[in-house]
């Protein structure tokens, strides 16, 4: 069992996203370290943040903050709300042509004037540590070296370490997103799972789920899967983010993922909480990819 999952009696192992993240961020910084110092290259990530969303100006302060922790170069683009797609894209393609930027994330979601695809599409491929351009997205599908997509890495690190070998495994993912549904599904068929991806219009979603050796949960509702949903034993991946109220605390929220967790601790072998689950990993992969992006485009080896 994995060295970041926590064994309680009676219940699921609670895999543990914050533990998981830490340790990765740890290896990066060390690999930044070492190919700063042998190689006098230090990875840069550029985000461009488009407008006041709080949810979004959280993310991004935390990826920068995280990002010069690891020893790298952080640049931060704040864009009003009123931009328009023009400036945005001039940004990108600035960015692009930056020497020192190994890495460039666009948050979304993005004001409604700005197409989101015309400006993922303008991102240069090598430099998309989002893994969201469709140039990277074909990579992945078809099994060539890409930069793969962050959460759905993140789960998938924590799925290896929790089971290991993941061959034949049933796999489920509920959610069908490009960000997180799409690329898990592919990851997880590449760890030769058998993958079903189901979403809104699946016909009895619970009888799907009950199937699942892996469940991974991305649908954006708030703890939607229940306990007698799952499969006794198996692993619950929680990609879910929503703020819910707090009861019986007026103008109060708390963070719920899309599993219902009470119920679902009870059942699974090994499940992720939210918070604490997938989420701190989707920075720490993001991280990773700079640093593998930075050292693809110096043409130096990632070292161990
Ligand atoms: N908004 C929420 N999650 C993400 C992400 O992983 N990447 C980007 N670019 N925007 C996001």
């Amino acid at each position: 069992m994995a060295d970041a999952a926590e064994q309680k009696t009676g219940e699921a192992c609670i895999i543990d996203g914050k533990a998981f993240a830490a340790g990765l961020r740890a290896t990066v910084g060390a690999k930044v370290a070492k190919v700063k110092s042998e190689h006098g290259l230090t990875p840069g990530l550029a985000v461009v943040l488009v407008g006041e969303d709080p949810a979004s100006q959280i993310y991004v302060r935390n990826k920068g903050k995280q990002t010069l922790e690891a020893g790298m170069n952080s640049y931060e683009f704040k864009l009003p709300d009123t931009a328009s797609e023009d400036e945005v894209l001039t940004r990108v393609e600035a960015l692009n042509a930056d020497p020192d930027v190994h890495g460039i994330l666009v948050q979304l979601p993005l004001p409604e004037q700005v197409n989101e695809a015309r400006i993922l599409d303008a991102i240069d491929p090598a430099k998309d540590v989002d893994g969201f351009h469709v140039i990277n997205v074909g990579r992945l599908w078809t099994g060539l070296p890409s930069l793969v997509p962050c959460t759905p890495q993140g789960c998938l690190i924590m799925l290896k370490d929790t089971l290991g070998n993941l061959t034949g495994k049933k796999a489920l993912i509920v959610g069908r997103s490009n960000i997180v549904g799409k690329p898990i599904a592919q990851l997880l068929l590449r760890e030769h799972c058998t993958v079903t991806l189901a979403h809104s219009r699946t016909q009895d979603l619970a009888a799907e789920c009950r199937t699942a050796d892996i469940l991974v949960a991305a649908v954006g509702r708030p703890q939607m899967i229940r306990g007698d949903w799952i499969k006794p034993g198996a692993t619950v991946i929680d990609v879910g983010i929503n703020r819910v109220p707090k009861e019986g605390e007026d103008g109060k929220t708390r963070l719920v993922g899309d599993i219902h967790f009470g119920e679902a601790v009870k059942v699974a072998g090994a499940i992720t909480p939210v918070p604490g689950g997938v989420g701190p990993m989707t920075i720490a992969c993001l991280l990773n990819n700079a640093l593998i992006a930075a050292c693809r485009q110096a043409g130096v080896d990632v070292p161990d």
